[in-house]
């Protein structure tokens, strides 16, 4: 698997930072407020493991399974597979996100989350990719602002691989071209 890699981008020590760096600032702005973590499935599991433990305040936590992408990395149609089962009406949600790229994905999330009339609905992605952006969609709170280049591990795949590596890595452009 590492044969694939060519470039380390965020190692482990790096993203254990950021994602304490975020839990840090949500705990204070959300110690009140009971929110309702919602993760979007699956490139966020990793994430979500890992911030919600960075955020020690009572919150709630669910998930959405919305997939955008096919086999390879270019745009497909989006599927919701699953909506969120906590009732969110009144509630402060704050959606984790592993990587905002084109925005469409979050676009429809958040149109959907939003005819659910929470109290407020904010948007925490561990990855930042601005200069792919079609959508005018921008996070509240960002781990790290990366480069326009398919990156892979700590949640995120390419063809439902490279999940499990604990860094965010660039792939070698021969695996997917
Ligand atoms: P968007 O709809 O273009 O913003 O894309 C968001 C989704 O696309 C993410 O939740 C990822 O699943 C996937 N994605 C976008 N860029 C990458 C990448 O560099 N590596 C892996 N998955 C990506
Ligand atoms: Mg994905």
């Amino acid at each position: 698997m590492m044969n694939d890699i060519e470039k380390i981008l965020i190692t482990e020590e790096e993203l254990k930072e950021g994602v304490a760096r975020l839990g840090k600032q949500i705990a204070e702005e959300y110690a009140d407020k009971n929110p309702v973590f919602i993760g979007i499935l699956k490139g966020v599991v990793v994430y979500f493991a890992d911030m919600i433990r960075a955020t020690p305040i009572p919150c709630e936590i669910d998930f959405m399974v919305v997939s955008a992408y096919g086999k390879g990395t270019s745009f497909g149609t989006l599927l919701m597979k699953k909506d969120v089962s906590v009732d969110i009406r009144g509630r402060h949600v704050v959606i984790l996100e592993d990587i905002l790229d084109t925005g469409r994905t979050l676009s429809h999330v958040i149109d959907h989350l939003k005819a659910k009339e929470p109290a407020s609905l904010k948007i925490c992605t561990l990855l930042n990719k601005p200069t792919r952006r079609e959508v005018d969609i921008e996070a509240d709170y960002i781990g790290f602002t990366i480069p326009n280049e398919f990156v892979v591990g700590y949640g995120l795949d390419y063809a439902e691989r490279y999940r499990n590596l604990p860094f965010v890595g660039v792939l070698k452009p021969e695996i997917y071209s």
